[in-house]
């Protein structure tokens, strides 16, 4: 499973880059606006920047603002252009729908964002999207299960043979991220936050304390 982290900010970028386990990054137009990044010329120089921190081989996600087929297109073509680790983030929408299947035929690898169902997991699958993104912590919002979405499309995906990668989206935990490893999601994305707390055992520290204590006492 590909580890994402889904941010703008560079200096959390920079910080999982250099984990060393770092895959990949999602944004979207809140965390852009978050980090106070506005404006066409701005938004493109960032989006520069992070492919240029994260280093050749992981792929970046960007997201269109416009809703129409046209808009979508005229913008995708310019964010692909940017960088060849861009990939083009589009809505689920009837026009985001034949933005992905356009761009699909044009060999620019698309991320279809903002899924919530399995019929719309079909539906881009079916046009040629290269990721898939099911939003799991904004339907756990709602009080229902958001991993039991990814368990269906992972069931979907694999009896169907289709190419498309999940992505698992809004993923805000460690036991999100080890949820999303048991049910076969390709990729998480996910605050650094959230891999962050993954490292943390209370008997690991307490452990490595006890080794080193032992190496001094025999070691002086
Ligand atoms: C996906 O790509 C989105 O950017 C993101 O995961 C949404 O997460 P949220 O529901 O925590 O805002």
């Amino acid at each position: 499973m590909l580890f994402f982290v889904d941010t703008a900010n560079l200096d959390d970028i920079r910080e999982a880059t250099e984990l060393g386990i770092l895959d990949g990054v999602t944004t979207n137009p809140s965390l852009m606006a978050k980090e106070g990044i506005s404006g066409e010329a701005p938004v493109l120089n960032h989006y520069q920047k992070i492919c240029d921190i994260v280093g050749p081989g992981r792929d970046v996600s960007a997201e269109v603002i416009s809703t129409d087929f046209a808009g979508m297109i005229v913008e995708g073509k310019r964010l692909a252009e940017l960088h060849e680790n861009i990939v083009v983030k589009v809505p689920m929408t009837v026009d985001g729908i034949k933005a992905i299947s356009f761009f699909s035929q044009a060999g620019i690898r698309t991320n279809c964002t903002l899924v919530f169902s399995a019929g719309q997991a079909i539906l881009a699958a079916k046009a040629g999207a290269t990721y898939l993104s099911p939003f799991i912590g904004r339907i756990d919002d709602m009080s229902w299960e958001g991993i039991d979405l990814i368990k269906e499309i992972v069931e979907i995906y694999s009896t169907q043979g289709y190419d498309t990668s999940i992505l698992a989206a809004s993923v805000r935990s460690p036991l999100h991220i080890v949820q999303c490893a048991k049910a076969g999601a390709d990729v998480v994305t996910c605050p650094l936050s959230a891999i962050k707390g993954l490292f943390y055992h209370p008997l690991t520290d307490i452990g490595l304390a006890k080794f080193l204590a032992d190496h001094k006492k025999a070691n002086g």
